[in-house]
């Protein structure tokens, strides 16, 4: 018998169209069992600090099993626990203990690609050509005379070609990593297998799901080569002609895991789709698939006056002819951390703060990226610190994400600052941030950390922010403005020099408005 974790948030066909979520990078938010790695222990005893703080839901990243090739977005069981992140009783307990605070849990679907681990792709290698073991993955024979040439020019994500050779001369497809062989999706038992581990989880409870290259999953018929070009590298900007994604077929997998959902009302779905053609995108937010979209618009803007602008003009755009809101990103597991973004120290800090303001006021979901909240930066580790699979494939030319994934401090003055119970952690934590844990930030009104909280607090109660869409207002050079149609209006600050403060009572202010002027590279909420 699982524990009912129904009892105490109500159903909510939509409470995900303006929640504020909170991703979880498991391995980095807390580590309940001291071996420097963090688990479903570690977030279970930081549920009170994410309640507090005012999310409405979590994101947690896979905590499947999983040889950790990718940290865990290579799943080896989709529907068990990692046991260096817990067991099923641990999840059951951390799911009722944040339906109990009032916060929704949303999980990773991994579709794409299982691990070489699964059980299925060890089945395939021992299997025979042409077998149906064979046949839930994309084998296929080599190109040239004896087949050692790939069997297209397709590259991996993580470098290197997306195809690698057993020994009986075949070749798999992976488009990350050799590690995550890809799933074939045109076959069914592929497609029933995922319907039962969604079934699995929500059975438990969980509150929806984040659905993994959720632009995957589909492949053209006969994997032919696509537009020769470079590794378009982590994640880029997927254009026409790189075959590798969103093909049409990938609607078919939409529908199919949208029914499945629909079976168990208030749950969701958020997808992470990196297609940055607006029509292609609103694809994946019809009726009957995806109710969210990451926007990574936001995540890959400069901190400029036009690109801030165009990313919101753009991300609204993306969506307006869906039921769909928007979804603002600035920071993941994926990319640079905005504090470093925008410039790091106390520069970057700054500027994060406004763009928490921003983030907060625009309408739609939002997701906060933990350590978002306390102005993390990246870290430059050492070369023999690294971990991301790209620093090896890449031979040693890119660095990977592990800059953006450091745990999170939190509390005291040495590394590792509350994380865990020893210094050593799977990533190294530098010296130096003392100040930046919840225990420093928590009596400081002017912390980054007290700003998040008093922001999701009044975006929760304020009725400024009823409506959906905005309005561009009038603002000085180098300022942007807009007006939510409740009354809210956030105004940015990027002029170079502070400015008048317009009219209306200041809710909220990223930074000190002593002398009635916003300062440059701050922002206000303002209820006109
Ligand atoms: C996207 C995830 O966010 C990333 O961390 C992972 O490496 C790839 N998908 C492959 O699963």
């Amino acid at each position: 018998m699982h524990p009912d974790p129904h009892t105490v948030l109500p159903v909510s066909a939509d409470w995900w169209r303006s929640a504020v979520f909170y991703q979880i990078y498991v391995r980095s938010f807390a580590d309940g069992n001291g071996d420097g790695v963090g688990d479903l222990t570690g977030i279970r005893s930081r549920l009170s600090y994410l309640a507090d703080l005012g999310v409405d839901a979590l994101w947690i990243t896979p905590f499947y099993p999983s040889p950790m090739a990718d940290h865990g977005y290579d799943v080896a069981d989709p529907r068990d626990v990692e046991p260096v992140f817990g067991d099923l009783a641990e999840f059951d307990a951390l799911l009722t203990d944040a339906h109990r605070l009032g916060v929704r849990v949303t999980i990773d679907l991994v579709p794409n690609h299982s691990s070489h681990d699964h059980e299925w792709f060890q089945a395939a290698l021992t299997a025979a050509p042409g077998s149906p073991e064979r046949a839930r993955y994309l084998f296929r024979e080599g190109r040239g005379p004896d087949g050692s040439e790939p069997p297209n020019n397709w590259p991996s994500v993580f470098g290197g070609p997306a195809w690698t050779r057993v020994p009986d001369g075949q070749w798999y497809l992976h488009i990350f990593a050799p590690e995550q062989p890809d799933l074939n999706f045109a076959n069914p038992e592929v497609v029933a297998d995922l319907e039962e581990t969604m079934r699995f989880w929500l059975d438990r409870g969980v509150d929806g799901f984040r659905i993994d290259v959720a632009h995957g999953m589909a492949k053209p018929e006969g994997l032919p080569d696509m537009v020769p070009m470079e590794d378009t590298g982590l994640l880029a900007d997927h254009g026409p002609g790189d075959l590798r994604f969103d093909q049409d077929g990938v609607h078919v997998v939409h529908r199919r895991i949208r029914a499945v959902l629909d079976e168990y009302p208030g749950t969701m779905a958020v997808g992470e789709v990196w297609v940055s053609d607006d029509a292609r995108l609103a694809q994946y937010l019809r009726e009957d698939e995806l109710q969210l979209a990451f926007n990574f618009k936001l995540l890959t803007a400069d901190w400029t006056v036009s690109d801030l602008r165009d990313a919101v003009t753009d991300s609204l755009a993306a969506v307006s002819g869906s039921p769909a809101p928007a979804c603002w990103v600035l920071s993941n597991h994926d990319r640079p951390r905005h504090v470093t973004r925008y410039g790091g120290g106390e520069l970057g800090t700054r500027r994060a703060k406004a763009a928490a303001l921003l983030q907060l006021a625009l309408p739609g979901a939002a997701y906060i990226y933990n350590g978002d909240e306390l102005g993390m930066p990246d870290v430059d580790l050492p070369d023999e610190a690294l971990q991301d699979p790209i620093w090896e494939r890449s031979g040693h030319t890119e660095r990977g994400r592990d800059a953006c994934r450091i745990p999170m401090p939190w509390s005291g003055s040495e590394p590792s600052y509350g994380f865990s119970s020893q210094a050593d952690t799977w990533l190294p934590m530098p010296a130096g941030w003392a100040a930046l844990t919840p225990e420093a930030q928590a009596a400081d009104p002017a912390s980054i950390q007290s700003l998040y909280r008093s922001a999701l607090t009044l975006r929760a109660s304020s009725p400024a922010f009823a409506g959906d869409g905005l309005d561009w207002v009038p603002a000085p050079d180098g300022c942007l403005a807009f007006r939510r149609p409740g009354g809210l209006v956030c105004l940015v600050n990027l002029s170079g020099a502070a400015i008048p403060l317009p009219e209306g009572q200041v809710l909220l202010a990223s930074a000190d408005l002593g002398d009635g002027t916003l300062p440059h590279d701050s922002a206000v909420w303002l209820q006109a």
